[in-house]
This record gives structure tokens, C-alpha cells and sequence, in this order.
């Protein structure tokens, strides 16, 4: 008895004991106190994050299950991986994006108390640690360099915090680290050496402001992951990159301002999956010989400098790849939004390091030469092509209803369409490369589907009268304006395929072409068309009218640049012309221009055939209106009169009567004096014409806008006047009256 007491109490003192030793009590029975102190310190410098407010002197950290915001794993009392995701913003998501020099302490961030330094020295103590991940916790401050007290770190993922400065070079240091993730911060300065990193198998380090020079990674052979997009670097791509073939998957270096050649050598590393360069400055060709690993499954090369061919394997309808190209000068390819080879050669020239400009001086005068020479060639067979046209013209006329659409696009269905306007003698579209659009496409609702990703609310642009318009991408990378049109009325599918390969014809480099269209029908009524989706090439540049009401655009239009614009306009009338197309709601917003300047009508009059009444897919016009006027060609002759009124001013004219008034002032400063002419135009304009330019499109104008339709002339007397006007001044620029870059490469354009 005596000696069962003495053991209960000897027991029970144990008991008490262990638990006065280890604070707190019932709850650590695996993880050492001094660790349990460090993540109450946590909870507290992280100020109480909503994954940690659960926190208590009765939590078994090493016990709780993980979940997305929090996990703790644990290994011989010892925490080995701490990931929480907070629940602040990361700096990409606040608009604009803070910079490390107007960093301020917000709501997103932890408070003004919050110390970088002293929190690290604590979290330092965790000396088992493998795994840290603090993500999206609203860190704020500079990394110090006492990282690299971890003595077995593995991973460090840091991202979506607002740390800045310079990344401390003491991360070199990790022998064993695999993953460095510092994406979304505000870092800032070059990127200490990671070359010695050998185990190194992931680089996050995109949407930081690091840069100029591209960080040293060459020595990690097992490297498989490197993003360094969003950042500011300047330099080439090293070579030494090469080494990297026996591991690397992802490349993202986009959207830095790396110039020099493409690194070809990575499309062919045997393991690489994900190439993404674009929105960069890399200049000069692809290899000829580049070849593709058998994994690679994207590449993105877009709004960089390159010219020259793609490589065989980079053709977007090889294997599965999606490869993505515009905004380039790519030379033999379908897509569409290549920019000239001039803007490729000059602005490679501008990014290129200053020591190797004078080399290319040589060249650049040949380019010019040539450039002249390819302009002069072109004038020359525009003017021949015309003349073609209007043969071809008077020969269709002739031969009436005898015409076929041998040239269709959609060779199975090829018959003419009676009862349309269209039907008769719709023109030769132009060759497809000559304009760089892609083939007329038929495409399923799928292709639609995943255009629009899945008509996603963040790609709807716009409410037209009979449905929405999305922003959408094709596979090949081209960006497309989706037109969908729910059709009230009963319609059988084939009466608007019908229509649609007349559509599908009709197309131009300055009109908004329709790449292609679908028709969906119901589901159980397979002979009605519900909806037909019109897909049409997206012109991102904006109106004539938003280029003339805003100040800064309208600075940009010198009198060279509104001539190529203007001209566009008449091209693509003459083109709408010779098809029977008239009546097309020309006004300056209804052409838009794409990034070149180029202009192209949109809103064009095409009506689907009558039986489909007044759904008309492109331009939603009552065709009643159309038929009440008399002579719609030479109402379109009277529009474009208005538009270039509006272009020699510079504004939109609101009014009849003010237009009225202009063409007077106009006629009388032809009769009085050259002054009276410079006073009535855009003073943005003054100084880049010649005058006797100028004075030819003025007498064409005022033509344009007789009362009497008789009396208006033709869009080709319109087109010789203009083409006239651009010949007196390429003679007045070449003999050194406007300085090289204002006269707008105008024969290139044209
Ligand atoms: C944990 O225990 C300590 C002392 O034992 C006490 O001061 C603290 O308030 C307790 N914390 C919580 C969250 O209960
Ligand atoms: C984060 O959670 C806290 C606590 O639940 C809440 O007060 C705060 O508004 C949340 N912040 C954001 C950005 O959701
Ligand atoms: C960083 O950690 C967060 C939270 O664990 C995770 O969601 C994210 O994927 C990690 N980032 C990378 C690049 O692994
Ligand atoms: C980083 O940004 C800070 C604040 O703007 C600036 O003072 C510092 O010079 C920058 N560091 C580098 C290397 O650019
Ligand atoms: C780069 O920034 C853009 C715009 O903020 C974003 O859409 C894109 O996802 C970022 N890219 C990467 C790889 O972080
Ligand atoms: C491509 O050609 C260049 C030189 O013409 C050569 O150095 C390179 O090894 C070739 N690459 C391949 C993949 O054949
Ligand atoms: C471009 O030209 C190269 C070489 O002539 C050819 O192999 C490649 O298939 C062409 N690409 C396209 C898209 O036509
Ligand atoms: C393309 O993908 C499909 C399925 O996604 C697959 O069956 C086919 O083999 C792939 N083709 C190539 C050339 O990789």
C-alpha cells in the first residue's frame, strides 16, 4: 500500500514535471519547443493570417492534415517544409504596378512594424528546413542575405510579396537547392550567380524588374523550368545556355527587351516542351537548319524583330504545336499582322549596341535603294493591275450571266447565287499572301468555342444590334474579331453558305476581311440555322476618327501618312466597286487602321440574300435605306469627298452646313492664294506637304462633293488624282524638303 502511494506520487511528479518542461503542455509531442516558439513568432510577424488564426497552445502543428494555404510536415522533431498562402494581392495585381522606388505599406502588405531582417532571423532558426514557401503573406522589404542560413534548403518560394532590391547574392550559397521561386516581387538589379547551383532544377524570377544583364544559369545541368519573363533584361541570350539541353522543359524570357539573334539551339534540346520569346527585340532570321525536339509542344516568338522564313518544324500546321508569330516581318507565312521588313530592319538597327551601327550605315543606304526600287516596281504594277482590272471589268460585263466562281473557295459548292448582287461578278480576290490572310476557313463550333475560350466575358469587346463580338485567337496565333449573329428568323443553312462564300470572296488589303465563318444550327431542327458566327480579321489600332480627335495620334499623321490612308480608303472602294458592292456607310468611323497605318473599311454593304431579309451580319443596315438611294456609287464617291475634307482639317464635320461652308472656303482658297489654303488645314499638318500635292487632292475633293451625282467622279479619276498627288510629293521629300522619318516609307505602303 505504502509502496503503490510512493509510486503513485512518483508518477504523478513525473507527469507534472514533463509537463512543466514542455511548454506548452499536451501538444508537442513531436516537434521541438524552440520550434513551436518560432511559429507562434510566425503567426505573429505574419500578423495573424487568416491560415494561421486557428493557431493555439493546443495545436499539434506537426499533426494538422496540409491544406492549399497551409502545411507543415515534420521529421524527427524537427519542421522540415512550412508553405502559407496568405490572402494579400501580389504587386501584378494592383494597377499600375508599384516599382521598388514608390514602394508605400498598404492594406496588401504587412504594417509599418514588419521587419524583414528580424523576421528572417527567426525563421532562420527553423535550421531543418527543406521546404519555405511564404506566398501571396504581403512580405515588404529587402531579402537580407542571412538566407542563407538554411543550412538544407531545397525549395524557396517567395512569390507574390512586395520584397525589393537586389536578390542577395548569398542564395548562391544553397548547395542543395532545387527550386528558386521569387516571381511577382519587386526585385530589382542583376541576379547573383546561380551557375554553381548544381542541383538547381527550377527558376521562377518573372514579373520582377531585374535586368539589364541575363543571369548566369549555364552551369546547372539539371536545370528543367527557367522563367524570367516580366522583368527588364537587355542583354543577348548567352550561349552557354546550350549546356543546358540534357534537362531543360519551359523557357519563358518573355516580355524583357532581349535583342540579338533567336537562340535556335533551344527549339532542339531533346527535352524542351515550352519556348515562349515574344515581346522582346530579337532580330535577324531564324537558322536555316533548325530543327524541333519531339516534345516541344509551344512556341511563342510574337512582337519581336525577326524577318527572314519560319523553320520548316515551326509551321503552325506541323505536329501539334501551337506557334504563335505575329508582330513580326516574317516572310512565308499565312498569318496574318507581319509587319514590312523596313520596321524590322530599322528598329534592329536602333536596338543594336552602338559600336556595330557604323558597319551597317553601308547597308542601310542599300536598303533605302532597294526600298525605292521595290516602291518604284510597285507603283508600276498597282498601275498595270489596275489597268488588268478594268479590262477584266468591262470583259465580265460583257459576258454577263455566263460568269462562274471558278476560283471559290469552297470548290464543292461553287454555284453562282441569283438574287444576289453579288452573285453576278464578284472581283478576284487578291492573292492570300499578297494580303497575309489566312485561307477562308469554314470552322466548327468547337474551333469557336476555343478561339473565344469558350466565349469567356473577358474576350466580349462589344454588343453589336444582333449579338455580341468576342476578341478570339486561332490556333496559328492570329487574333480574330468573332461576330456572333442570332438569327430571329427562319433560315435553312444552306441559303447563307450560299451567302457566305460570296462573302468570302470579297477580300482586300483594305477592307476588314471575314476569314471565315460557322453556322450552327438547332439541335433538332438540323435544316435551321440558329446562329452564324462571322469570324473577321481584329484591326487593334483604333478608327480614322480616333486618330483624328486625339491630339497625340493625330500628331502622327503627317500629310504623307494621310495620303497612304486616304488612298487605302479609294483602293478599297475601287475593289468594292468592281465587285457591285456600293452604298458602304463610309464615314471615318467606319474605317479602322491597323498597326502599320494601313487603313481598311469595315461595315461594308453586304446583305445576306433576301430571303434572310434584314439580318445583315456585317453591318446590321436596314436594307430599306440602302435602296432609297439613287446612285450608290456615287454616294460612296460623295462619302469619301467627306472623309478627305476631314482628314486635310484634322476633325470630324458635324454638320451639312458646315461641310458646305468648308468645300466654299476650300474652292475659294484654290481661286486666291496658297496661304488661304494653309490656313483652312490640320496645323499638325503644316510643313510636310508640297503645296501643288496638296492643291490636286483639294480639286478632287471638291469634285467629290458636287451636288450632282453626275457630276462626281469615279473612284479611279480619284485614285489617278491621288496617285498623282503622291508623285509630287515623293519629289518634294527626295529633294530633301522633310526630314527621313516623317515622310512615311510612302511607297512602301502603297
Ligand atoms: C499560450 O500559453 C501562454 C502561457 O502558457 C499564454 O501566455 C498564451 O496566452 C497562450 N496562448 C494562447 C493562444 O492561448
Ligand atoms: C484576408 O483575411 C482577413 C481576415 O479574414 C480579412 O480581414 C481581409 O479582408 C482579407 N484580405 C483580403 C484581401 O481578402
Ligand atoms: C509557390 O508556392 C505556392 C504555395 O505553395 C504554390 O501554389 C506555387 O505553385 C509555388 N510556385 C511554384 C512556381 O512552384
Ligand atoms: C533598385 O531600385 C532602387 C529604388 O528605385 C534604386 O535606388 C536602386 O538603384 C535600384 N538598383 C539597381 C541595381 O538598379
Ligand atoms: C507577364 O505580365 C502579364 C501582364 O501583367 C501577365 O499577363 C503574364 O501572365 C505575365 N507572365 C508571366 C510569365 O508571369
Ligand atoms: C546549323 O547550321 C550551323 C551552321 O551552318 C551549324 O553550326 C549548326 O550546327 C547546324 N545545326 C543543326 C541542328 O544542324
Ligand atoms: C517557309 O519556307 C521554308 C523553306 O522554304 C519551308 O520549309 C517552310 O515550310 C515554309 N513555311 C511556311 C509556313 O510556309
Ligand atoms: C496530336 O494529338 C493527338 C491527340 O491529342 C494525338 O493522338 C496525335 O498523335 C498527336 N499528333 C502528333 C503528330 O503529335
Amino acid at each position: 500500500m505504502e509502496e503503490s502511494r510512493s509510486t503513485f506520487f512518483f508518477s504523478a511528479a513525473a507527469v507534472i514535471f514533463f509537463l512543466l518542461v514542455s511548454s506548452p503542455p499536451f501538444s508537442t509531442a513531436q516537434l521541438a519547443p524552440t520550434e513551436n516558439r518560432i511559429l507562434f513568432l510566425v503567426q505573429q510577424f505574419l500578423e495573424y493570417p487568416p491560415s494561421l488564426q486557428s493557431w493555439n497552445n493546443w495545436t499539434n502543428f506537426c499533426s494538422t492534415p496540409p491544406n492549399p494555404s497551409l502545411t507543415i510536415i515534420c521529421s524527427d522533431n524537427h519542421i522540415t517544409e512550412l508553405s502559407i498562402v496568405g490572402n494579400k494581392t501580389s504587386p501584378s495585381h494592383i494597377n499600375p504596378k508599384p516599382s521598388p522606388s514608390n514602394f508605400a505599406v498598404s492594406d496588401q502588405t504587412l504594417s509599418e512594424r514588419f521587419s524583414m531582417d528580424s523576421f528572417f532571423t527567426v525563421l532562420t532558426k527553423l535550421s531543418n528546413l527543406q521546404k519555405l514557401s511564404l506566398v501571396s503573406v504581403g512580405l515588404w522589404g529587402q531579402l537580407p542575405p542571412k538566407v542563407n542560413r538554411f543550412r538544407s534548403l531545397q525549395v524557396l518560394n517567395l512569390s507574390s510579396n512586395f520584397i525589393y532590391g537586389e536578390i542577395p547574392h548569398s542564395v548562391s550559397t544553397y548547395q542543395s537547392l532545387k527550386s528558386l521561386i521569387l516571381s511577382d516581387n519587386l526585385f530589382n538589379g542583376s541576379v547573383p550567380d546561380l551557375s554553381e547551383l548544381s542541383f538547381l532544377e527550377e527558376v521562377d524570377l518573372s514579373s520582377n524588374y531585374l535586368g539589364p544583364e541575363f543571369p548566369s544559369l549555364g552551369g546547372n545541368s539539371n536545370l528543367a523550368r527557367i522563367s524570367l519573363a516580366n522583368n527588364s533584361f537587355r542583354s543577348e541570350i548567352p550561349l552557354d545556355l546550350k549546356k543546358l539541353s540534357n534537362a531543360l522543359q519551359v523557357f519563358d524570357v518573355s516580355s524583357n527587351r532581349l535583342v540579338g539573334p533567336v537562340p535556335s539551339f533551344l527549339f532542339s534540346m531533346p527535352f524542351i516542351r515550352y519556348v515562349s520569346l515574344a515581346k522582346n527585340q530579337f532580330s535577324g532570321g531564324f537558322a536555316p537548319n533548325v530543327s524541333c525536339g519531339g516534345d516541344l509542344a509551344f512556341v511563342d516568338v510574337s512582337s519581336n524583330l525577326l524577318i527572314g522564313k519560319l523553320p520548316a518544324c515551326l509551321s503552325p500546321n506541323v505536329g501539334n504545336k501551337t506557334v504563335i508569330i505575329m508582330w513580326n516581318c516574317l516572310s512565308n507565312t499565312t498569318s496574318k499582322y507581319q509587319r514590312p521588313t523596313s520596321f524590322c530592319q530599322k528598329d534592329a538597327l536602333a536596338v543594336k549596341p552602338p559600336a556595330r551601327r557604323n558597319q551597317n550605315d553601308g547597308s542601310t543606304l542599300k536598303l533605302g535603294i532597294v526600298l525605292a526600287i521595290i516602291g518604284g516596281v510597285v507603283v508600276v504594277l498597282g498601275l498595270l493591275g489596275f489597268l488588268i482590272l478594268v479590262i477584266f471589268r468591262r470583259v465580265q460585263k460583257r459576258r454577263g450571266s455566263e460568269y462562274k466562281c471558278d476560283s471559290f473557295v469552297f470548290e464543292k459548292n461553287a454555284n453562282p447565287i441569283r438574287g444576289s448582287p453579288l452573285g453576278r461578278h464578284v472581283p478576284q480576290p487578291m492573292r492570300m499572301t499578297s494580303i497575309g490572310l489566312p485561307p477562308y476557313h469554314v470552322f466548327t463550333l468547337e474551333e469557336m468555342e476555343e478561339a473565344t475560350d469558350n466565349f469567356d466575358a473577358s474576350n466580349l469587346v462589344g454588343e453589336g444590334s444582333q449579338g455580341q463580338h468576342y476578341k478570339g485567337w486561332l490556333r496559328d496565333g492570329t487574333v480574330v474579331l468573332v461576330k456572333c449573329l442570332k438569327l430571329k428568323q427562319k433560315h435553312s443553312p444552306q441559303a447563307l453558305q450560299q451567302h457566305m462564300e460570296v462573302v468570302s470572296k470579297l477580300r482586300h488589303r483594305h477592307l476588314v476581311s471575314v476569314i471565315g465563318h460557322c453556322i450552327v444550327t438547332y439541335q433538332d431542327h438540323p435544316n435551321t440555322a440558329s446562329t452564324v458566327f462571322i469570324v473577321l480579321e481584329n484591326i487593334s489600332n483604333g478608327s480614322l476618327k480616333d486618330h483624328l480627335i486625339d491630339w497625340r495620334k493625330r500628331e502622327v499623321l503627317k500629310w504623307p501618312q494621310r495620303m497612304a490612308i486616304t488612298m487605302g480608303i479609294a483602293r478599297g472602294i475601287q475593289y468594292l466597286h468592281t465587285g457591285g458592292v456600293t452604298g458602304n456607310d463610309l464615314k471615318i468611323e467606319n474605317i479602322l487602321l491597323d498597326d502599320s497605318l494601313s487603313a481598311k473599311i469595315n461595315s461594308y454593304n453586304i446583305n445576306l440574300p433576301s430571303k434572310v431579309g434584314a439580318e445583315s451580319p456585317l453591318n446590321g443596315q436596314d436594307p430599306s435605306n440602302q435602296t432609297s438611294i439613287e446612285n450608290p456609287e456615287k454616294e460612296d464617291i460623295y462619302r469619301l469627298g467627306v472623309i478627305l475634307i476631314e482628314v486635310m482639317i484634322g476633325r470630324p464635320v458635324n454638320s451639312q452646313s458646315e461641310l458646305d461652308d468648308l468645300k466654299f472656303q476650300f474652292e475659294r482658297s484654290l481661286a486666291e492664294s496658297p496661304s488661304k489654303l494653309r490656313d483652312l488645314i490640320d496645323p499638325s499638318m503644316r510643313g510636310t506637304f508640297a503645296y501643288e500635292s496638296l492643291k490636286t487632292v483639294v480639286q478632287i475633293t471638291i469634285n467629290c462633293l458636287s451636288k450632282a451625282a453626275a457630276g462626281r467622279p469615279t473612284v479611279e479619276d480619284v485614285l489617278w488624282h491621288m496617285q498623282y498627288s503622291v508623285q509630287v510629293q515623293e519629289g518634294w521629300t527626295s529633294s530633301g524638303n522633310l526630314s527621313g522619318n516623317l515622310s512615311g516609307n510612302l511607297s512602301n505602303k502603297l
